[in-house]
């Protein structure tokens, strides 16, 4: 297994593009499985989590091929409704193919997924959606087995809670659907918005993405696509806290500034300088970070998936700062690694209080997850001396050359085999 080592204290600077988001391109990739013949997704990061829900396709019949930045996803030999045990056991988005395979194909076996474990991540909003599109769903020994007799109906769903993977789910399987489905408190995610253009572009008609209502009106057979995925906001975030949290300076090109609103907001009120163009940001850490109350939202308030690197920042700022999660109920994992390296964290139900200290100090930590190694990553970069972080398969999963790119911006960071 590799580790990163890293030499603290070395302020970031310099220029870097992002990468395409992860988390719309594993959406697609299911979505891919609603058209006809040979789809292409640009802009795909190459991840672990890209190259499981390859093999999860892979399973089904369908071809992926990668040249560079593009997947040729060619559905032409779809033909099994079971997918592989092994990859969907490794990565929860695999659900996500339970919709299309249904619309598609009329039947579906998934077994239940796996993931970060960040809390108890049901999957009962798409089950009850997809069976209120028609689907009679039975969850049998880790199974979910779903059929329908026909072709799925449009109907009217609302969301318990704006769930982004049950939103997408039920979009993918709405658009082969007879007639209209109407997606109440869905979410709003920029991911969501991606999937939504992506379906545009294969012939279904799509209104209200990006609102907590969205319509979606089913056609017979979808096209073949050619999509461009968005720029990720998560790889995005964790660059600019790595800058703030070694007070450096650098620019980010190739994001979509919208899609941070929240990060920035909460930055800023840190003291770190930022200029937000379009496609571009700039940000500047400064010497005395400011406290800050956090609380997880869905989009378009503060993402979950940058908690756990805010929470990092936070350790440093002078003062008390005060995060809570409501999104997960396990998603603290990153607070022990905090501690080792001198952090003063106190966990409360679904929240931290941190007291910032003057400076962290390197150790060697292991990363819980993909973000939770993140934070570390990010805490590792400001500490003083050496700390080296294991268990970076995690980090594998959602960055791609995380370790380069700091290095590209002038981090002390190398991979080591261990
Ligand atoms: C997606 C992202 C993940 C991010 C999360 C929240 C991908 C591949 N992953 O995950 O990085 O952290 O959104 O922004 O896009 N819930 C239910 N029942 C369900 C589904 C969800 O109760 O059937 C709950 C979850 O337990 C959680 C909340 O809804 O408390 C939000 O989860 P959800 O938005 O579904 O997250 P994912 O789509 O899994």
């Amino acid at each position: 297994m590799d580790k990163f080592v890293i030499e603290g204290g070395f302020p970031l600077k310099g220029k870097l593009k992002v990468n395409g988001a992860k988390n719309a391109a594993l959406p697609l990739m299911a979505g891919c499985l609603l058209t006809e013949g040979i789809s292409r997704l640009e802009n795909v990061p190459s991840l672990i989590d890209i190259l499981t829900m390859s093999q999860v396709l892979e399973g089904l019949g369908v071809k992926v091929r990668r040249k560079n930045r593009t997947l040729e996803i060619d559905t032409t030999h779809l033909s099994y409704y079971e997918a592989p045990y092994k990859p969907v056991k490794l990565l929860r988005a695999s659900t996500l193919i339970l919709g299309p395979l249904l619309a598609r194909l009329g039947h579906a076996r998934v077994c239940l997924p796996g993931g970060c474990n960040i809390g108890r991540r049901p999957v009962d909003l798409h089950i009850k959606g997809l069976r209120q599109l028609g689907a009679r769903i039975e969850v049998n020994n880790g199974y979910i087995e779903a059929h329908t007799k026909g072709n799925l109906q449009g109907s009217s769903i609302y969301l318990n809670v704006p769930s982004v993977g049950a939103t997408e789910n039920l979009m993918l399987a709405a658009s082969l659907a007879r007639g209209i489905t109407l997606i109440r408190n869905a979410s709003s995610s920029p991911e969501v918005v991606d999937v939504a253009n992506f379906l545009k572009r294969a012939g279904v008609k799509i209104e209200g993405e990006g609102t907590n209502l969205i319509k979606i009106e089913g056609v017979r057979q979808l096209n073949s696509v050619h999509h461009r995925i968005i720029p990720d906001r998560i790889e995005a975030g964790t660059l600019i806290i790595a800058a703030i949290i070694t007070k450096g300076e650098i620019s980010l090109e190739e994001i979509c500034s919208n899609h941070l609103t929240s990060l920035f907001v909460k930055l800023r009120q840190m003291g770190a300088e930022i200029e937000a163009a379009d496609r571009r940001v700039k940000v500047k850490g400064g010497n005395l970070l400011k406290p800050i109350r956090v609380e997880t939202l869905p989009y378009p308030g503060f993402s979950t998936d940058l908690q756990p690197q805010i929470t990092a920042l936070a350790c440093l700022a002078r003062g008390t700062s005060v995060i809570r999660e409501t999104i997960f109920e396990n998603r603290f994992t990153h607070v022990p690694g905090l501690r080792k390296m001198g952090a003063e964290i106190k966990v409360g139900t679904s929240q931290v209080r941190t007291k910032g200290v003057s400076c962290l100090k390197g150790t060697v930590v292991r990363a819980p997850d993909i973000r939770g190694g993140a934070a570390l990553t990010l805490a590792g970069l400001a500490a003083e001396g050496r700390t080296e972080i294991e268990g970076i398969h995690h980090l594998d999963r959602g960055y791609e050359g995380l370790e380069e790119k700091l290095s590209k911006l002038g981090a002390n960071i190398t991979r080591v085999e261990d």
